[in-house]
Order: C-alpha cells, then sequence, then structure tokens
C-alpha cells in the first residue's frame, strides 16, 4: 500500500489566512478565513492583514486539522508560503510554521506562492484531469499576470507577465471606478453575465508580443465613466451590466490574444490556468471554445483552488516533500520571489 503522507499547508501572503491538511495528493481540508475589513477600504490594507492573520492562524490551523480528521501528530511535514507577498503577512506563517514544525519534529517545507497556483493542478481530484510536461500557465490573480512555461512541477520560466498593473487589479480598480466593493473581479464577472459585451467599446493596449499592460486600460475606463456621467448622472447605474460586460470581454481579449502567442511561439498547446482570475466564467468559457477552435487541451482548476487557498501550498509542499526539499529553521519570509526560484 501507498505510505499515507499527512501535510499541513499554511497560506498568509495577502489577506486570506487558509490551512489546508492533504494525505497524498488528496484534499482532506481547506479553510479560509476571508478578511472582510478590507473591503471598506477598496483595497488591501497590509498593517491590518497581519494583524487578521495573527488572530485568525490558530483557529484556522485547528479548524483546518479537525476537518481533516487526524491528529497533529499524524503529520508529516508543515509546508507554509515563503513568498511572494506582504511581509507582515508572511512573517505571520512562516513564524507559526516554523514553531509548530519544530514542536512536532517533522520537516518544515517553505513554499512558493507563485509556483502553487499553477501545481494547484496535480491536487487529485474528481472530474479534473492534470496537465502533462511541458504546459503553458496563464497565472492571473490580484498581485500577478504571467505567462510560464513549465517544464516540470520545478523548472518554471515567466515567458511574458505584466509592465504595470496586474488583471486583477484591473477588474479590481474598474469595479472601484464603478463604485463596486473590493473585491471587485467577482462583481464585475456577476453583472458581466447580464450585460451585452459588445455594448462599448474599450482600447487593448500595446505591449510586446507576450507581455501585458493593463494600466492604460484602467485609464481609458476611468475617462470613459467620467464623460458618460457628466452627460448623464444615472449613467452606471442605468448600463452597470453591458459596462461590465464590455469591461471583462476586453480584458479576457487580451488575455487570450497573449495566450496564443504563446502557444504559436512555443508550439505547446497544452493551457492550463490559475490564481484567483482564473474563476472568471469569461475566460473559462473562451478557453472551452479554444478546445474545439484551437485543438488545444485546456487546464482549470476546481473553483476553490483558484483565489489564495491553502491546498495548493500543501500539494507543492507533498511534490516538495517527495523529492526531499526540506527547508532549514533559519528560512527566512520573502516578499519577492519569482516563479522560477526555488529555495
Ligand atoms: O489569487 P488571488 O486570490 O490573490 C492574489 O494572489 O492576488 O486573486 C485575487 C484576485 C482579485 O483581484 C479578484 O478580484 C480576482 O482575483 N477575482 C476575479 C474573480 N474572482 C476573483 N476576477 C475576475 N472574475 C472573477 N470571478
Ligand atoms: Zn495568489
Amino acid at each position: 500500500m501507498e505510505k499515507q503522507v499527512y501535510i499541513l499547508g499554511i497560506e498568509s501572503s495577502c489577506d486570506d489566512t487558509s490551512a489546508s491538511v492533504i494525505c497524498n495528493a488528496k484534499v482532506l481540508s481547506n479553510v479560509v478565513a476571508n478578511q472582510e475589513i478590507h473591503s471598506k477600504y477598496g483595497g488591501v490594507v497590509p498593517e491590518l492583514a497581519s494583524r487578521a492573520h495573527q488572530q485568525n492562524i490558530v483557529p484556522v490551523v485547528q479548524q483546518a486539522i479537525e476537518q481533516a480528521n487526524i491528529s497533529k501528530e499524524d503529520l508529516s511535514a508543515i509546508a507554509f508560503t515563503r513568498g511572494p507577498g506582504l511581509m507582515g503577512s508572511l512573517l505571520v506563517g512562516t513564524s507559526f510554521a516554523k514553531s509548530l514544525a519544530l514542536g512536532l519534529q517533522v520537516p518544515l517545507i517553505d513554499v512558493n506562492h507563485m509556483q502553487a497556483h499553477i501545481l494547484s493542478h496535480f491536487i487529485e481530484e474528481k472530474d479534473c484531469k492534470m496537465p502533462p510536461f511541458p504546459f503553458i500557465c496563464l497565472t492571473i490573480s490580484g498581485g500577478h499576470t504571467q505567462i510560464v512555461k513549465v517544464t516540470n512541477h520545478f523548472e518554471m520560466e515567466v515567458l511574458g507577465e505584466t509592465i504595470d498593473d496586474a488583471v486583477g487589479e484591473a477588474f479590481d480598480k474598474s469595479a472601484k471606478i464603478l463604485g463596486l466593493k473590493y473585491p471587485g473581479g467577482p462583481l464585475i464577472d456577476k453583472h458581466a453575465k447580464l450585460g451585452n459585451p459588445k455594448a462599448f467599446q474599450f482600447t487593448k493596449p500595446k505591449v510586446g508580443d507576450l507581455d501585458f499592460s493593463f494600466s492604460g486600460l484602467k485609464t481609458g475606463i476611468l475617462y470613459f465613466i467620467q464623460k458618460q456621467v457628466r452627460i448623464n448622472p444615472n449613467f452606471i447605474e442605468e448600463n452597470l451590466n453591458d459596462i461590465c460586460a464590455s469591461i471583462q470581454y476586453t480584458i479576457v481579449e487580451i488575455l487570450m490574444d497573449k495566450l496564443k502567442n504563446a502557444v504559436k511561439q512555443t508550439g505547446i498547446k497544452h493551457i492550463a490556468i490559475a490564481g484567483g482570475v482564473s474563476a472568471n466564467s469569461e475566460i473559462r468559457a473562451r478557453l472551452q471554445l479554444a478546445e474545439k477552435h484551437f485543438g488545444w487541451t485546456t487546464y482549470v482548476p476546481k473553483f476553490e483552488y483558484t483565489t489564495d487557498n491553502a491546498a495548493m501550498i500543501a500539494i507543492t509542499g507533498y511534490l516538495k516533500y517527495l523529492n526531499n526539499y526540506y527547508s532549514d529553521v533559519s528560512v527566512t519570509a520573502k516578499a519577492r520571489l519569482k516563479v522560477s526560484e526555488n529555495s
């Protein structure tokens, strides 16, 4: 019988405190505590985030272990997010993981958050296929927008990335202009379902073949809305669904254009998406169409593994555990960490 490896994953890089227990590649629990506090500020406030992590971390870890129906002595290793992310937030998870690993006398495994988003595809789930190597992953989140060539679990190369805002920021900042709450991405998605994507046209940015730029689009949207509101003060309320659908259509067009360029350049037709924005219904629909029209095979993570979660940290920890990639207790959190960096 296969050896049962239990890994506890801890994620605290931004504004969600999460803990997950997996047994080999299967998720037993994945607890996420969202920090509501940031919503009224229209974005994540780092100081408040680290304080909330401190409050959440013990109950969240306890709940993850209870839901997995194991005791902490059964754990084979502790995996945690080392970076990239907000320093104060990362430090909470890092110090907690270190102490727990020391206390239980089990290996400590540091995880690169960007690799973890991609490796969430290796969680064993019914109806979810795993991508074969090499594949292309479009990582789209609130902090990052990257096209990555994934050669194996730990060999990743950035082919293109954003030169300014991340795609999640483009969603969130557009939502803010429309008076929608943070995080705005899911709300734009919701309203877009009821609107006409061709109602309004926004200019797509001109940057390198595989690079992205979203700050010009955001400014374009801002000027357009300001102009329309001067003419009709009720413009946003009267056209919210159409505006959201048009913004979402433009953003997804940009993402699809870049993926087509990546396929052309690499010849790789196995295409995965990861990160918070991969929850978006339009990008999911467009990828399904691409299977039919361009012969791509596409891989979309289960909804709960798209936004920040500890299951992706735990699966990365498991893959590292199998290779004996352990960390020393002197390991420190790192606010900046490239997807290609293993430590
Ligand atoms: O990966 P994630 O949870 O955190 C980061 O590491 O950044 O991504 C959060 C981002 C936010 O910008 C949020 O608005 C966006 O993902 N997001 C979405 C959707 N769900 C979450 N954007 C568009 N459509 C969605 N359905
Ligand atoms: Zn993330």
